[in-house]
């Protein structure tokens, strides 16, 4: 492993706080990184380097270095670790970064998606990013990826005029969560599963995401965005993508991003019919009460913009022809939850149809995302007795009990080590972002254009 010199652009704001310097103290305290590496943070905010360093050092943590050497090695990651102050659209602000080294360069945008494009051209006008000899740059960004399929496809040639495509890496955190990457794995190597994984054997599936808080004080962003761009139209979409993909030939990111694209390409466009919105009001949880989401002072005034969506969507290929794929996902909900729940058919010609009980329940496999990682397999068995009675129990594979839950990594962790090993499976390429939004955009334009009023649900409640 050569230099490496990695700047988080926007290096003032939460996610790079909360996420992206805990994940590269993660990978450094690890010895995951090359040894020469270099941390610039870059944003308008007038921080020293100490000052910096400082405000950094709040959220890193020693999971992976316990004991005396955490305190040695967050000394060392500190002192690789420096701020430049600049405006983003200052393509001079930029050139501090040359030093006339060669070095591997990575420009992490962690910025509001209004910034992107004026801040790639100016970084790219700067000659920053110019590798050098023998050397690669790579550019993560960070969604939201445009607002619909125009807006995307506008960003992206303004993104591909500065960069080619091969350096950009656009991430979705969820595919950096373990058991999404476990999708994979569970469909793949696991014989049993190949032959019953399609709509002769599976009934429905069902993906959820929710949130027990509102936006709270997030709506600036949120509103502009709802809860289709910013949840379904990525995190959920992709995870259908990896349940109902065709197997890859390989694990090469092309393999398996030709995949997900073949998948997104046979859903069909959302029809308005299709899709429920809603949107949370005041409600009392535990006794408690939590304003509405058009009480809080970030949200405009009558603001239209769904928090809830359900939707049911059609899987057109010659596999999942005759299942119900639906995708849910909702802010201010009774749990935070996400998952991904496989029915398989009931056979009503089950020789214990014939018992007093009826017929067996439909066998379910549930991959629970967050939180609680793990895997459930419902199975009917018979009840310990004389007489011949069933029940569903769980086969439970619980992650923090079957493997130490220190070692989970967080999704950060796992995706900006790909960019630093170069390897692209888990982001997502132009051409599946434009077959994501070829399945939204029409009916989030029929919504927008026919000011389309979201149903109202309590705060709390369960959808
Ligand atoms: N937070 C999360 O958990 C999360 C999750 C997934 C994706 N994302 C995406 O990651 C990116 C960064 O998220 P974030 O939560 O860190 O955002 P943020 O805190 O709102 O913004 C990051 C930094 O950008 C600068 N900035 C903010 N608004 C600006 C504006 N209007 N014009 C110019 N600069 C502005 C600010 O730095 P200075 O004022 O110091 O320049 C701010 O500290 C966004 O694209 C977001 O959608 C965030």
């Amino acid at each position: 492993m050569g230099n490496l010199k990695l700047v988080v652009v926007g290096a003032s704001g939460d996610l790079a706080r909360k996420k992206i310097f805990p994940a590269l103290f993660s990978l450094y305290s690890q010895g995951l990184l090359p040894n020469e590496v270099e941390f610039v943070g870059f944003a308008r905010s007038d921080y020293s380097d100490e000052a910096f360093r400082r405000r950094i050092s709040e959220t890193l943590t020693c999971r992976y270095v316990p004991g005396e050497s955490c305190a040695e090695k967050m000394d060392g990651f500190l002192a690789r670790t420096s701020y430049l102050r600049g405006e983003y659209g200052d393509s001079n602000a930029y050139k501090r970064l040359l030093d006339g080294r060669a070095c591997d360069k990575i420009f992490y945008f962690s910025i509001p998606p209004a910034i992107f494009a004026d801040t790639a051209e100016a970084l790219g006008a700067s000659g920053a990013t110019e590798p050098g000899d023998g050397a690669w740059t790579r550019v993560v960004v960070e969604k939201p990826f445009g607002r619909d399929r125009k807006s995307f496809d506008e960003l992206n040639e303004r993104l591909n005029a500065v960069f080619p495509e091969e350096w950009i890496y656009r991430i979705d955190h969820y595919l950096g969560k373990e058991m999404v990457r476990n999708i994979q794995v569970l469909r793949f190597a696991n014989q049993i599963f190949k032959p019953i994984w399609d709509s002769k054997h599976i009934d429905r599936i069902d993906i959820s995401w929710s949130e027990d808080i509102g936006v709270e004080g997030r709506g600036g962003y949120f509103d502009n965005y709802g809860i289709i761009r910013d949840v379904v139209q990525n995190h959920l979409l992709q995870m259908l993508a990896l349940v109902a993909m065709e197997p890859p030939p390989s694990l090469d990111a092309a393999d398996i991003r030709n995949r997900k694209v073949e998948l997104l390409k046979a859903i069909t466009p959302l029809n308005p019919e299709d899709v429920e919105i809603g949107q949370y009001v005041s409600g009392v949880v535990n006794g408690v009460e939590h304003p509405g989401y058009g009480d809080d002072p970030t949200v405009p005034d009558d603001s239209l913009t769904p928090t809830f969506a359900r939707m049911k969507l059609q899987v057109l290929n010659e596999r999942w022809e005759d299942t119900v794929f639906t995708v849910k996902a909702g802010k201010a909900l009774a749990r935070r939850e996400s998952q991904i729940r496989i029915v398989f058919r009931a056979s009503r010609s089950n020789v214990f149809c014939s018992l007093d009980g009826g017929c067996p329940m439909p066998n379910e496999l549930i991959i629970r995302v967050q939180p609680d990682e793990g895997i459930t397999l419902k199975i009917t068995t018979k009840v310990p007795g004389a007489s011949m009675r069933f029940h569903v129990k769980e086969l439970d594979l619980t992650y923090s009990d079957a493997f130490d839950a220190e070692v989970i990594p967080e999704a950060y962790e796992n995706l900006i080590l790909d960019v630093v090993n170069g390897d692209k499976s888990l982001f997502i390429r132009a051409d599946e972002l434009q077959a994501a939004w070829d399945i939204f955009t029409p009916v989030l334009s029929y919504f927008e254009e026919n000011r389309v009023r979201p149903k109202a649900y309590p705060f709390g409640a369960s959808l």
